[in-house]
């Protein structure tokens, strides 16, 4: 039977529960997928949220993310994004991250897959690096299990999405990284955020999907940040223990009360 995984990303959640981003009220429409995903996808085995959790940096930001994901908690996996404090995302999430050299990453098991997380924030910076003490990790974690399917999850593409000013904010370490991947081939696919839309990208054996954020949407093949009008979504993957499996990203219409 296929394990179902839930994966949110790009939050963006503020301390003040009306703080808007780019005219979108970030706590509004996290409230609205946690919703659906109450509603319709609460027997999933996991919750993963790949990044950008805090867009205020601030330690009571992850303090009401705690509370908002409280109903999850047994099942949550963070990694970090770009936006974000590294020592208040462990302080408030420490049973939910592993540290490994200064970074929150994780290692799990569900269904007969691994999940495993990556820490890809360069701080200060948009763009994201892994660095070699933990590309050295993730090699020792995959040499560890080589036939069990495995999904690596992290905050920002290794891949180019064609998007010219998101491919200047990527991974720019993502060589040495796909290369690492190239040598580990139960690597079923690798899953991303930051970059606010939807997107399948396969380059060499490499597969990569994006997932759109649960705030600000993006337009893409833009020459500069454009809105998009499309509704926040989510990711849901159902993992069969072959290896194979299905996913698909589910909208969340906002309702805003002015009809
Ligand atoms: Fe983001």
């Amino acid at each position: 039977m296929a394990a179902r995984i839930v994966q949110i990303t790009d939050l963006h959640l503020m301390a003040d529960p009306s703080a808007e981003l780019k005219g979108v009220c970030t706590r509004a429409t996290l409230q609205a997928v946690l919703d659906v995903l109450r509603r319709d996808f609460s027997s999933s085995e996991r919750l993963i949220v790949t990044g950008d959790l805090a867009h205020d940096e601030l330690r009571e930001t992850y303090e009401a993310l705690r509370d908002l994901l409280a109903e999850w908690m047994p099942k949550l996996r963070l990694i970090p994004g770009n936006h974000e404090n590294r020592d208040f995302m462990r302080q408030v999430f420490g049973d939910r991250v592993t540290v490994v050299d200064d970074r929150n990453v994780f290692a799990d098991s569900v269904g007969g897959w691994r999940l495993i997380g990556l820490d890809s924030q360069l701080p200060g910076e948009v763009r994201g690096q892994l660095g070699e003490s933990q590309r050295d990790w993730l090699a020792r974690e995959l040499a560890a299990e080589p036939l069990r399917p495995t999904v690596v999850f992290l905050h920002h593409p290794p891949l180019k999405v064609g998007t010219g000013w998101l491919d200047e904010i990527w991974l720019e370490d993502a060589d040495p990284f796909l290369d690492l991947l190239s040598q580990h081939r139960q690597v079923k696919f690798v899953c991303c955020g930051h970059i606010h839309h939807e997107m399948t990208v396969v380059q060499a054996n490499t597969l990569m999907l994006t997932t759109p954020a649960t705030s600000v949407q993006f337009l893409p093949d833009t020459d500069r940040l454009i809105l998009d009008s499309v509704p926040p979504g989510f990711r849901i993957f159902d993992l069969e223990p072959d290896g194979s499996f299905r996913t698909r990203v589910v909208r969340v219409p906002i309702v805003t009360g002015d009809s």
